[in-house]
């Protein structure tokens, strides 16, 4: 059975019996405690919590999730998966125990011609938790399971909640026996590999607090209703299904594996080094396009990081399975290709979602390459030091900076002859992990600290009236001051207020927030930032100017209102590039950040290479017709599914709720999901001037813009630059472009001629040197100081032109320069000299101590620099008895 008709078969089982089909949330929600949506219930967290009231009492989902935790064994058991798809039925305070069982069961047994998966019964064992004597009840009494295939199982495995403070429960779990190959009799107490877990049930009904792992945590007490949670593994159950081993193997993941078969032209299943590769790319290249699909982009930290991460193990795994060129894109195609049919974006989104692949993948390539000069580098000072291995720092470096896998650095150490500091190597990894360990800690302490507002934001959001109102009257509802509450604060001090109610704008969507002032009778506070605690708790970060604030006062909170005027202008004027650039690039440009406040502002999209002259161009005429059409900008409340029906535009990964805010600037030109403050009509944004543009890492590009009086402050600015340079240059404005390209192909063509002097010069010296050369045995050699300034690049055609000038007896040429406080050195030997095992590399080890020098080179011609001057004669010296001591024979 394919994955799709078993996700089908779920939601449909579940839709009959009166569950409400509720899409897959984005893998991003906006929780601090979660990278990325790890199980089914984490939508319907707050309905568990009793937060918010569910819209149906029993709905089902399939979710896709995310867990990246176990990376670096995905591949290498075939058990872990970095994205699947938990298929599961919710029930808010209908069914309990009985229904979901039942339902499990039914779907589970009932055979595939009657819609059901068809597995059979006894072969499926289930768990309990220790004392749940109805669950057993339920599975032995009713359902017919008997007594020695249910097991009671403790804490760590049969009670389940988020790793978190959260909704928990005792569960039950569904296991199918795979059979006596794959492991010992017993059931799952005894091998979950034999064993396999296909369907949790977990009978929600209790609330954990702050603990940790999976057994020692506080239960808080019941939540307000009985619910059911439960999540089966599609993949688990395709493979069961499709009669083959591991999910690697089933419709939707295997063919990923073949294309890389194709590309690199080696076989799965022939080595278990290749299979692990092969099994990377096939998880990664899902998870890494269904990330982007949801709006992530590479980055450098948090969701960002682990999306690059995924990436480049996908380019090194191929690399290192010997594909020769860029195959990221047709990776890509393969996920589309089979998972686009449960996932539609991967198809209509195909566009950016590869864009963004293959920009990481093509920078990381380039990495790689830059990387590869290093290893280089390193592999030839060992071997012209006499040495064969590597050490564990330059391992470290090409692991940290190029992000070599230490099996690529091992790989083409062994090309070269050479072996690496494994142990070195390591030490170094466990220093750095450490200290990332030390770090996430750090920031773990940064999210516990928000436990003091907890109270206030179970209390109910803060009412904002800003949209309506520049000043509102408001009830000081607590003040906290470095972590703690506190009662009252005085002159001086710096400290957050939290009112029930506030006209001022709480940093969001990236609108900056208002600045203003809090103000009583007697009492003056100046407000330099507001931001928002679990998206509804309004904290202002003020210094109390006057006077003294203390809780429960009545105060008037004013916004500060050439602020606000600013913040609208940039914010629409936000709307007006984002628009522009749509209308110009096309909808592959899609939003991937912005900032503004007032006069500026900046936006991130997704985009390959860089924008031309002329699409810049396109985007400042477009958003500025727009400013002077003056269209009036319109606000609504509306659904989400209105709004997106309408076109609306919204934030990838965004988590809008049912109720959104549209803002409509003419109608089809603008229209954007926000929560922002704006101005009434366009002109009131003022000129919009574009700034430049830039990459803001891989896949994603930054306009910047002016807008209102700060435009047109920067482009007096640009005048007067122009004037001052047309005054220094003697020409009108509209010649000094003219002027400095004259300027410029002057310095050229007066740079050329003093290349070509100096070439000559060192020619000239190339017939005098040749002349000075001394005979040692057989051998002619010219071993000699290089004129002062010489570079190594110039000496290395100065030595090659005297050794062409010695003809082709045995000759061997040394000159040691003197450049930047520097020895460079190039030695060549001819064919002659060769022969008789004078060989140019290994001189270089004979001189290079006598001037702290490195350098290597093959037998024909050595380089490389010293940084002793003080040691040049000895290194001739040195030169002179080592070419004695070969050609002598001595
Ligand atoms: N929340 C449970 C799990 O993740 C069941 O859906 O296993």
């Amino acid at each position: 059975m394919q994955t799709h008709e078993i996700r089908r078969r779920f939601l449909d089982h579940f839709v009959k019996s009166g569950h409400t089909e509720v899409p897959s949330a984005s893998l991003i929600l906006d929780d601090p405690n979660l990278l990325f949506v790890n199980a089914g219930m984490v939508q319907f967290k707050p309905y568990f919590l009793g937060q918010q009231t569910p819209p149906y009492d029993t709905a089902t989902s399939v979710q896709k999730c995310v867990r990246t935790g176990d990376i670096e064994n995905v591949g290498v058991t075939t058990r872990h998966n970095t994205f699947f798809q938990m298929a599961g039925n919710f029930s808010f305070g209908d069914y309990f125990k009985q229904g979901a069982i039942e339902h499990a069961w039914t779907l589970l047994t009932s055979s595939q011609d009657d819609g059901g998966y068809g597995f059979d019964p006894e072969r499926l064992w289930v768990t309990v938790y220790l004392d749940d004597d109805e669950a057993h009840a339920i599975w032995h009494d009713e359902i017919g399971i008997p007594e020695e295939r249910i097991q009671r199982r403790g804490m760590a495995d049969n009670y389940w909640s988020m790793g978190i403070p959260g909704p928990c429960g005792p569960c039950s779990e569904i296991y199918y026996d795979r059979g006596p190959e794959y492991g010992v009799d017993g059931g799952p107490e005894a091998d979950e590999d034999r064993y396999l877990e296909i369907w949790n049930l977990v009978f929600m009904q209790n609330e954990r607090g702050e603990g940790t792992g999976k057994d020692s945590f506080e239960i808080l007490g019941p939540l307000p209703k009985q619910n059911i949670d439960t999540g089966l593994g599609i993949e688990r159950v395709a493979f069961l299904l499709q009669g083959v081993d591991n999910v690697y193997e089933t419709d939707l993941v295997r063919p990923v594996i073949a294309k890389a078969e194709e590309l690199s032209g080696r076989a799965y299943g022939a080595k278990h080094e290749d299979d692990v590769r092969f099994r990377v790319i096939a998880d990664h290249a899902r998870t890494a396009a269904m990330l982007i699909a949801d709006g992530v982009n590479p980055g450098n930290d948090g969701r960002g990081y682990v999306l690059r991460r995924l990436l480049r193990r996908i380019v090194r795994s191929a690399k290192l399975l010997g594909a020769d060129r860029p195959s990221m894109l047709e990776f890509m195609t393969v996920v589309r290709d089979t998972m686009a049919q449960s996932y539609p974006v991967l198809d209509t989104d195909f566009a950016r979602i590869s864009n963004v692949a293959v920009g990481e993948e093509t920078a990381f390539l380039k990495t790689l390459a830059s990387g590869s000069k290093l290893f280089e580098g390193a592999a030839d000072a060992v071997k012209a030091s006499g040495a064969t291995v590597i050490g564990g720092t330059e391992a470290f470096t090409l692991h940290d900076t190029y992000g070599f896998p230490i099996d690529l650095t091992l790989e083409m150490a062994a090309e070269a002859g050479l072996t690496v500091d494994e142990a070195g190597f390591r030490t170094l990894m466990a220093e750095q992990r450490k200290r990332a360990k030390e770090d996430a800690q750090a920031r773990k302490h940064a999210h516990a600290d928000l436990s003091i507002y907890k109270e206030l934001v179970d209390r109910g959001p803060t009412e904002f009236t800003g949209f309506e109102e520049f000043v509102s009257e408001a009830t000081v509802l607590a003040l906290v001051k470095g972590g703690v509450r506190v009662p009252t604060a005085a002159a001086g001090e710096d400290v957050e207020v939290i009112l029930d109610r506030s006209p001022l704008y709480a940093e969001a969507g990236g609108q900056i927030a208002d600045t203003g002032t809090i103000t009583a009778a007697g009492m003056r506070a100046r407000v330099g930032d507001v931001q928002k605690i679990a998206r509804k708790l309004w904290v202002h970060k003020v210094t109390v100017a006057e006077g003294q604030i203390t809780e429960g006062d009545t105060v008037l909170a004013s916004v500060d209102a050439d602020w606000r005027k600013g913040a609208t202008q940039g914010h629409s004027g936000t709307h007006m590039v984002h628009a522009a650039l749509r209308q110009v690039l096309g909808p592959n440009a899609v939003q991937a950040g912005s900032l503004n406040k007032p006069g500026y502002l900046r936006f991130d999209f997704s985009w390959q290479g860089a924008l031309t002259e002329q699409q810049k161009q396109d985007i400042e005429v477009v958003a500025n017709e727009a400013v002077a059409a003056d269209y009036a900008v319109n606000t609504f409340v509306t659904d989400l599914d209105k709004a997106k029906k309408m076109g609306a535009m919204a934030l990838f990964g965004e988590n809008y709720g049912d109720e959104v805010r549209v803002v409509e600037i003419g109608g089809p030109f603008s229209m954007e999901l926000c929560g922002g403050t704006h101005v009434g009509s366009s002109a009131q944004i003022g000129q919009v001037t574009l700034l430049g543009e830039q990459s803001v890492g891989s896949g994603v590009r930054r306009v910047e813009a002016y807008v209102g009086l700060d435009s047109y402050k920067h482009l007096a600015k640009e005048r007067a630059l122009l004037a001052g340079l047309s005054s220094s240059l003697k020409v009108p404005a509209d010649e000094v472009p003219a002027r400095v390209e004259a300027l410029v192909d002057r310095l050229r063509v007066a740079e050329k001629e003093l290349e070509q002097t100096r070439a000559k010069a060192v020619l000239a010296a190339a017939s005098e040197f040749a002349s000075k050369a001394q005979r040692v045995g057989a051998v002619r050699l010219v071993a000699d100081k290089a004129p002062a300034g010489v570079g190594v690049g110039d000496l290395r055609s100065l030595v090659a032109d005297v050794r062409g000038r010695l003809g082709t007896d045995p000759a061997v040429v040394v000159l040691l320069g003197d450049a930047d406080g520097k020895v460079p050195f190039v030695v060549a030997a001819n064919k002659a000299a060769q022969d008789l095992g004078v060989e140019a590399g290994e001189l270089v080890s004979a001189f290079g101590p006598k001037i702290g020098g490195r350098g290597g080179g093959k037998g024909d011609m050595a380089q490389g620099a010293g940084s002793d001057l003080g040691g040049v004669d000895a290194a001739l010296d040195a030169v002179r008895a080592r070419v004695a001591e070969i050609a002598e024979g001595r």
